[in-house]
């Protein structure tokens, strides 16, 4: 509790109990011990001489009671009066304790102490002539003829002795106040030593390490200052050192990524470039299968369908049959080589644009695979993209298509093609309710998805593959469109 009290307490309040607090004890303790003490004394004093005027008031008085000379008695009351202030009053009285005489001193003191003492008168032993009769201690017997009552009052010695302890207290007062003062410039200069020590230590703990701070005291005070100077331009130094580092270590850094970044660039170009020669190459295959193997084909299947008519004509039905086989084989193969063409040149992109083209895309999906629904749905207010950057979207559009179907058992699969409002960026969104996968795990070596993203990526688009198992795949595909579009 105390403790807790305490701590709220600062510097400069602790220095100041520390210089006042002990003074003032100091004060207190030694007037009140001197007072104390003085009073002690007077009172032992006061019960001392009220004994001792008793005794020989009781002495002096015997005869002049015996003989009735009150007059002798009240001058020398009226005499002890006026030479002791702290006899309050005297008074004898007789054998039967009758006031004989009595004196006061003119003031009324409150506090008194009274002391009585018996007045007794020596009996002279009775002396027979002749015959002697001794008494056993060789002496007169006493006998009690009054007493003496002397009442004592300390307030005359205390008043006495006040200025004597008022000049005590005023030098214990003065010997305080000077401790005090004392105690107050320490404590103001241990202050100040102490305020510019913790306005150093403020420095530091906010990364200031030029403190200004005087070394010019001795002993622990100074080495505390001393140490505060040398631990901050330790500090100034260590920090110098690691900002070099870090300077340098940011540098190698920034390096590291400008390399990085050159080589995403040059990555990228690299992919882009290879795309369009891929492209391109497919573009050529696709010309030479169309122009060469499907005219080949066509010619075949003419042939095979006038060798037809002709074994007709002739009767012969083996080789008519033959040769309608032959011409239904080329048939089929010049399908096959025009959907080979298609998938490797889709000249639909530039006929139809991107939104016609996957459309075409989905409803081939559909056609092929009659166990499951493909749709799709297209914003209405959907650009017209085509060429280069339709090209990247309609690829990913048939990998994930193909995925679809070779992984997914889905019994739906919607494709969406719309315009961001925020960013005017081009969104495509396939989604199908199949089996789904562990996107974090892919169990397949396969690159499908690898180039998706790096072919989306290639052109500044985004890829996101969500997936959990047994709830579907989603494909999003962002694609930054060029202005105008
Ligand atoms: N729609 C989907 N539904 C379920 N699983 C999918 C789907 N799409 C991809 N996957 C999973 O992700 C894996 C990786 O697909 P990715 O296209 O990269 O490879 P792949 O299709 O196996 O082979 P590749 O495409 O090279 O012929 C697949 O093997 C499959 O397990
Ligand atoms: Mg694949």
């Amino acid at each position: 509790m105390m403790g807790r009290f305490l701590s709220h307490w600062g510097i400069a309040t602790r220095l100041l109990v520390i210089a006042v607090l002990p003074a003032s004890i100091m004060f207190v303790s030694v007037t009140a011990t001197l007072s104390g003490l003085a009073q002690r004394d007077v009172r032992r004093d006061v019960a001392a001489r009220g004994q001792l005027v008793a005794t020989a008031l009781a002495q002096s008085s015997q005869y002049g009671l015996v003989s009735g000379n009150t007059a002798y008695l009240r001058t020398t009351l009226r005499h002890m009066l006026e030479a002791d202030p702290s006899i309050a009053c005297i008074a004898i009285a007789d054998a039967v304790a009758r006031p004989v005489v009595s004196d006061c001193q003119v003031s009324k003191p409150t506090e008194v102490e009274s002391f009585e003492v018996p007045i007794r008168i020596e009996s002279l032993p009775q002396v027979d002539q002749f015959e002697p009769v001794p008494t056993p201690s060789g002496e007169g017997a006493w006998r009690t003829v009054g007493s003496v009552r002397v009442t004592m009052s300390p307030a005359p010695i205390f008043e006495s002795k006040r200025r004597a302890l008022l000049v005590a207290f005023a030098l214990v007062l003065a010997a305080a106040v000077v401790s005090c003062l004392i105690g107050l410039r320490l404590a103001r200069r241990l202050r100040d030593i102490l305020g510019s020590v913790m306005s150093a230590l403020r420095d530091i703990r906010q990364g200031r390490f030029d403190v200004q701070l005087a070394t010019d005291h001795e002993g622990e005070l100074g080495e505390l200052q001393r140490t505060i100077v040398q631990m901050a331009s330790t500090l100034d130094a260590s920090r110098h050192d690691l900002e070099q580092q870090v300077a340098k270590r940011t540098q190698q850094l920034q390096e590291a990524v400008d390399l990085a970044r050159q080589a995403d660039a040059d990555k990228r170009r690299l992919i882009v470039r290879s795309n369009a020669l891929v492209e391109e190459e497919r573009r050529r295959i696709a010309l030479d299968i169309h122009d060469h193997l499907g005219a080949a084909l066509i010619s075949v299947r003419l042939e095979a369908s006038a060798l037809v008519a002709r074994a007709r004509a002739c009767g012969d039905a083996e080789m008519q049959g033959d040769a309608a086989r032959i011409a239904a084989a080329a048939q089929s193969i010049y399908a096959t080589t025009r959907d080979i063409v298609k998938r490797l040149r889709p000249e639909v992109i530039d006929t139809l644009g991107l939104a016609g083209a996957v459309e075409e895309l989905v409803r081939h999906a559909d056609q092929v695979h009659p166990a499951a629904r493909f749709t799709f749905q297209v914003d209405p207010g959907f650009p017209d993209v085509r060429g280069e950057l339709a090209m990247p979207a309609y690829r990913v559009a048939q990998e994930a298509l193909n995925n679809i179907a070779k992984h997914s058992d889905a019994t739906l699969t919607t494709v969406t093609l719309s315009v961001l409002p925020e960013t005017g960026h081009l969104r495509m969104v396939i989604q199908d309710n199949g089996r789904g996968f562990d996107t974090r795990s892919p169990r397949s070596t396969g690159i499908g998805l690898i180039g998706m993203r790096e072919r989306v990526a290639a052109v500044g688009g985004e890829l996101l593959v969500s997936s959990t198992p047994g709830q579907g795949t989603t494909v999003c595909v962002t694609l930054p469109l060029p202005a105008g579009q």
